[in-house]
């Protein structure tokens, strides 16, 4: 076997609720996760020293080196290999990008992911996928879903997964990506300082038909009822899991929300026109990405996407936009031409 190459998602967050920032710098979360078929390619072949190189979409701001999340993921694979197996080796790891790097999209965990299922086939080391979660969970809190794939609830820091149940139903995703990027860390230090000044609660949910985009907006009033106060202990929003096991869009549009919305708008401005133009051209639901500054619109149909889409970008309000549909599964190997 020359090299291994691994197909792996983006994620989508239908959910993320955020609770108080944790003694360890991180917050205990619900989100419910949501792959879609936006997809980066991992290839690893045996080298005499590990080294990465990066192509594609924003990969000039990808680090290399050590501090490359996929880099990580191999020596993190290493550590629990049993001695004197082929992982004593280097590998070569190359990354394709189509996922934007900074863009709420889990793009890094996602390759982190794609070096672990990769390096496991090369180095024949049979890890089972939760052993794989499990060191996927030590990289980063998005890796083991990027692992797992399809729809799942995720709590502690993300990592900790649940497969959620519901029918097969393709939902039709626009995605517009922003000229600029957003850093994880500081969109959650900046929820942290909204909350303490009182004005942040539980807060962006943009979905839903019934009430004007600038209201949908604040993300103050979502259908889940009075805001949480400040920063409690996160909940799994039951309207949400109700709505994807209707597999109605419809209703699924409605529910979308994410606690970060609102730290990022904050930091992101121009983010607030894009989601109201979204909604004022017919998303059943917008929000941001994760972290942003991805925003991102659940259509009703694939002709609707498309719409969407079109209108979208001669809108002039985001860098460019792609139509993604989910779930999709998964990091998986992609079988070698014959
Ligand atoms: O785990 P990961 O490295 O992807 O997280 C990036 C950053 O996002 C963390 O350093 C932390 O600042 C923030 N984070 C958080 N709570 C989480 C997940 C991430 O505060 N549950």
């Amino acid at each position: 076997m020359i090299g291994v190459t691994v197909r792996v998602p983006a994620k989508l967050n239908l959910q993320l609720a955020v609770g108080p920032r944790r003694a360890d710098g991180y917050h205990d979360l619900v989100t419910v996760f949501h792959a879609v078929s936006l997809f980066d390619e991992v290839t690893v072949v045996p080298a005499e020293r590990d080294g990465v190189a990066v192509s594609g979409e924003g990969a000039d701001r990808v680090p290399g080196g050590r501090d490359n999340l996929a880099l990580r993921a191999v020596a993190a694979l290493r550590a629990v290999m049993p001695r004197g197996a082929a992982c004593r080796a280097g590998v070569h790891v190359t990354i394709t990008k189509r996922i934007p790097v900074a863009a709420g999209l889990a793009g890094g965990s996602a390759d982190a992911a794609a070096a672990l299922v990769a390096c496991n086939e090369l180095w024949g080391g049979g890890l089972s996928q939760d052993q794989l979660a499990e060191v996927a969970a030590r990289v980063g809190s998005d890796v083991a879903f990027a692992l797992l794939g399809g729809t799942a609830v995720g709590r502690g820091r993300g990592e900790r997964l649940t497969p959620a149940l519901a029918p097969a139903t393709a939902y039709h995703w626009v995605l517009a990506f922003a000229d600029g990027q957003l850093a994880t860390p500081e969109v959650y230090a900046a929820l942290d300082r909204l909350r303490a000044a009182g004005s942040a609660g539980s807060a962006g949910s943009v979905g839903g038909a019934g009430s004007g985009p600038a209201e949908r907006l604040t993300g103050r009033k979502g259908p889940k009822g009075p805001d949480r106060a400040g920063a409690g202990d996160p909940d799994l929003d039951a309207g949400l899991m109700s709505a994807l096991r209707s597999g109605e869009a419809r209703l699924v549009g409605r529910a979308l929300s994410n606690d970060l919305q609102q730290a990022a708008l904050s930091l992101f401005p121009p983010l607030r026109k894009t989601l109201a133009a979204g909604l004022e051209l017919g998303a059943l639901g917008a929000l941001v990405a994760g972290s942003g500054p991805t925003c991102v619109f659940l259509a009703a149909s694939a002709d609707r996407a498309l719409d969407l889409a079109v209108s979208l970008s001669g809108a002039g309000v985001c860098r460019s936009v792609a139509r993604v549909t989910g779930p999709v599964p998964g990091a998986v190997v992609v079988p070698a031409a014959k």
